[in-house]
């Protein structure tokens, strides 16, 4: 169970009641998939995912890329009891999809390198520690059902 301030809840509401979705999740699973290519595996129903144009002209890899940042939604609006909020998602990650969880650190250090890079200055240090605490409780939340 993770404790937040209320200066840390704020943060993350503030963040995500300006997160632009639609550019960050495309952009944050585009660029999971070059920089670390073996996550490529995965999505082998997403067609051509050849290099690096192809990933980000992807349509399938934006729409997913969308519907990844939506399930931080979950660990927001449940943020008192994150681990009941992703116990869903965990089981189909390991159960259904066999997802290495190594690979969920990867993608949320993606999705913060898009979000710093999207908001710049206003990215602070204390931003970036909360976000990334809550990045951390997600994740941890996503590898419960793996045994
Ligand atoms: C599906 C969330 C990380 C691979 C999904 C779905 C969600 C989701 C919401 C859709 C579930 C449904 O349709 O019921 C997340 C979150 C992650 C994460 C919040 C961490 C930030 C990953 C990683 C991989 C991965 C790191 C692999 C490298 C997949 C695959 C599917 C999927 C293959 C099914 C895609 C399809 O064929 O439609 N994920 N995921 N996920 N996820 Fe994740």
């Amino acid at each position: 169970m993770v404790n937040w301030t209320k200066t840390e809840k704020a943060t993350i509401t503030d963040i995500f009641s300006h997160l632009d979705y639609d550019d960050i999740g495309p952009k944050a699973l585009s660029r999971c998939l070059i920089v670390y290519p073996w996550t490529q595996r995965y999505f082998s129903g997403f067609g051509n995912l050849y290099n690096a144009a192809a990933i980000i002209g992807n349509a399938k890899v934006a729409e997913h890329g969308i519907k990844v940042l939506h399930g931080l939604d979950l660990g927001l609006k449940k943020m008192d009891n994150i681990e009941a909020a992703y116990a869903d998602l965990s089981s189909l990650h390991s159960e259904k999809l066999h997802v290495d969880p190594d690979n969920f650190k990867l993608l949320s250090d993606c999705i913060t390198i898009v979000l710093a890079a999207k908001l710049g200055s206003a990215f602070t240090a204390e931003t970036q520690a909360t976000f990334q605490k809550f990045l951390g409780a997600v994740m941890s939340a996503l590898g419960k059902q793996y045994h």
